[in-house]
């Protein structure tokens, strides 16, 4: 994901969703003075500064917000130069984490970011190993989304079929009892885990173009794409929606504008690292 503008313009479904983990699930009422933060797969910034932030107590000591992309974290040091917040390049699913990191947060937070990552158990090893010992970490990401059903109907289309879309759906996707699986890989890395939830979340995309413009801003297809097919590519994209049940595409006040609503399956993972 390279697309910081687009990204920061249109990722009101991943905002409007980690307001409501955060608003129902995170619990500060322990939360000592000057508490170390991490928020992993930061992106653009916003989130963390705008979403997270605000609603943790403000003696918080220092938040280092991660990505794996030094685009978006260019974008985001340019755009909140601030004294408590440190933007640092860090792949979750790395071989180590840095000496630094190790033993280093009170609380590890990460948001739209985990459905990315092929290698959960090494980055939950990792995230484990970032805690202090009684530190906790508040995830949430994709399990499940009718967009992953249509990138690999893309993908039956002749003409698209060169671009492989298996390492961007969510590992827990195609998954019957996707909670079940990541609790116990939770418990085997050695967390305590408090929730581990599916929870599902609708989507009101007001225009076409503002669905469009959503899924191109996260779409790694349409960045390999030769800029002459990327239109064809779109349109394709819009043709398969009437064939997922769970889009439904509505006309807007009886004109020809249409909205989008779309179903899609989150994880809520509250855990801890036993003291
Ligand atoms: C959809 S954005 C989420 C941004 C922000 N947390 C939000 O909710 O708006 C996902 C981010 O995860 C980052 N990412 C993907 N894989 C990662 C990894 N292995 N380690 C760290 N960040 C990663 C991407 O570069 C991207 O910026």
């Amino acid at each position: 994901m390279n697309r910081p503008q687009l990204y920061a313009k249109f990722s009101d479904l991943q905002k409007t969703d980690n307001s409501f983990v955060l608003d129902n699930y995170l619990e500060t009422g322990g939360w000592g003075d000057g508490e170390s933060i991490c928020d992993i797969g930061c992106g653009d910034g916003t989130f963390s500064v705008e979403g997270l932030a605000p609603r943790l107590p403000d003696n918080f000591e220092r938040l280092i917000a991660c990505d794996v992309s030094e685009k978006m974290l260019d974008f985001a040091r340019d755009k909140y130069p601030l004294p408590k917040f440190e933007f640092v390049e860090f792949d979750v699913s790395a071989d180590d984490v840095p000496d630094e990191f190790r033993n280093a947060f009170h609380h590890v937070f990460s948001f739209y970011t985990m459905h990315w990552v092929r290698r959960q158990r090494k980055a939950f090893k990792n995230v484990f190993k970032m805690l202090k010992p009684g530190g906790d970490i508040l995830f949430t990401f994709l399990a499940k989304s009718s967009l992953y059903d249509i990138y690999q109907n893309m993908s039956k289309r002749k003409k698209w079929s060169q671009y492989s879309v298996k390492e961007y759906i969510s590992p827990y996707h195609g998954l019957k009892q996707p909670e079940k699986h990541l609790q116990k890989l939770l418990n085997n890395v050695g967390f305590d885990v408090k929730v581990c939830k599916l929870v599902t979340r609708s989507f009101h995309f007001p225009t076409l173009d503002v669905f469009r413009n959503t899924i191109t801003a996260v779409n790694p297809i349409v960045q390999k794409l030769h800029p002459d097919d990327v239109e064809e590519y779109q349109e394709d994209f819009m043709a398969e929606l009437s064939s997922i049940k769970s889009v439904v595409v509505e006309n807007v006040n009886n004109n020809s504008d249409k909205s989008i609503r779309e179903i899609h399956k989150i994880f809520v993972v509250i855990a801890k690292k036993p003291e």
